[in-house]
């Protein structure tokens, strides 16, 4: 029943996947993050013809966030495919840093492949990290 509750969240991230940016990959994804306080980031992939510089829809969603002076999150939402959302779409590595950096480990990370929904932690995905406090 849990699994209700994020409805909303999964709904605002296929609302967010209609504005990618992919013309290279095709492949688009969004991405809905929740704050602490109850608002609600929404980020797209944004691809570039020099493919190393696309940003992923989860970092675009933290930016905007953090920029707003947020920095309390709970949960992200992120769905991906081509011509309809299909497979699971996990946070790739560097996503999962910059996750790390304002996320503890009980971050939701919750996926919907366009018919099933799973839940998962960031300690689960990325159960160590880099951190400011690696450099003491
Ligand atoms: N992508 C994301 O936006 N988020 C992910 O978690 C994985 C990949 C994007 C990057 C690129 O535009 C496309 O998906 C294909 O890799």
């Amino acid at each position: 029943m849990i699994l209700k509750n994020f409805d909303k969240l999964i709904g605002s991230a296929i609302e967010a996947r209609e504005q990618a940016y992919a013309p290279y990959s095709a492949y688009k994804v969004g991405a809905a993050l929740l704050c602490t306080d109850g608002t609600v980031y929404q980020g797209c992939n944004v691809e570039n013809a020099a493919y190393g510089n696309t940003i992923c829809a989860e970092r675009v969603a933290i930016l905007k966030a953090v920029f707003d002076g947020k920095r309390d999150f709970s949960a992200i939402a992120i769905v991906g495919g081509k011509d309809e959302i299909c497979s699971f779409a996990f946070p790739c590595g560097a996503c999962r840093q910059v996750m790390s950096e304002f996320c503890t480990q009980d971050f939701k990370i919750v996926l919907f492949d366009g018919e099933n929904e799973e839940i998962h932690t960031l300690g689960e995905i990325f159960p160590y990290s880099f951190k400011s406090d690696s450099m003491k």
